[in-house]
């Protein structure tokens, strides 16, 4: 693939390791790392889930795109890891069409297993079963993040490294 200067930003869905395949990432590159969920909570001066608790999803969504758009307007090229729900604003999928995105992947028992023994995500807290809440909001999901992604990366039984790997070697970096 042809090689830009563009940010390097990872989507999916909540569990496929964006936050720490963008860490190493921008470690292997030399690159800074930004995770928008923790810009989000540093201007916000609040946690993901108080945030949704005390102003609500649709609040959340706004300051989300707000945060998106400041950090992807700078020059510098960056690792950016991103909130799972980041392909829901059209605008955000504009920014998203221009960059080097890869949409990290998982199957729905993978990520199951990554996501139940935490609390820190309000959309997976629902009364609802896990699993089902878990295929739900994918399939709702899954068409916006293939609309986008330049590199798609099954994350199953991959180790971290091969990960990187497939992503430095598919945007040639
Ligand atoms: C969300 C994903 C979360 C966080 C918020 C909403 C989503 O980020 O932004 O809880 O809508 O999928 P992670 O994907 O990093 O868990």
């Amino acid at each position: 693939m042809e090689k830009t200067n563009k940010h390097i930003i990872l989507i999916g869905f909540m569990g496929t390791g964006k936050s720490t395949v963008g860490a190493r990432l921008a470690e292997v590159l030399s690159l800074p790392f930004i995770d928008t969920d923790q810009q989000l909570e540093l201007k916000e001066h609040l946690t993901i889930p108080e945030i949704f608790q005390e102003k609500g999803e649709e609040y959340f969504r706004l300051v989300e795109s707000e945060v998106f758009k400041e950090v992807t307007q700078r020059q510098q090229p960056l690792v950016i890891s991103t909130g799972g729900g980041i392909i829901l604003a059209r605008s955000n999928r504009e920014i998203l069409a221009g960059c080097n995105t890869v949409l990290l992947e998982a199957s729905v028992e993978e990520l199951y297993t990554r996501v139940k023994n935490n609390a820190d995500r309000p959309l997976l807290s629902a009364d609802k079963d896990l699993l089902v809440r878990i295929r739900e909001l994918l399939a709702s999901r899954e068409d916006l993040y293939k609309s986008v992604a330049k590199l798609i990366i099954d994350t199953n039984n991959k180790e971290i490294a091969d990960i990187i790997e497939e992503i430095v070697g598919g945007f040639s970096l």
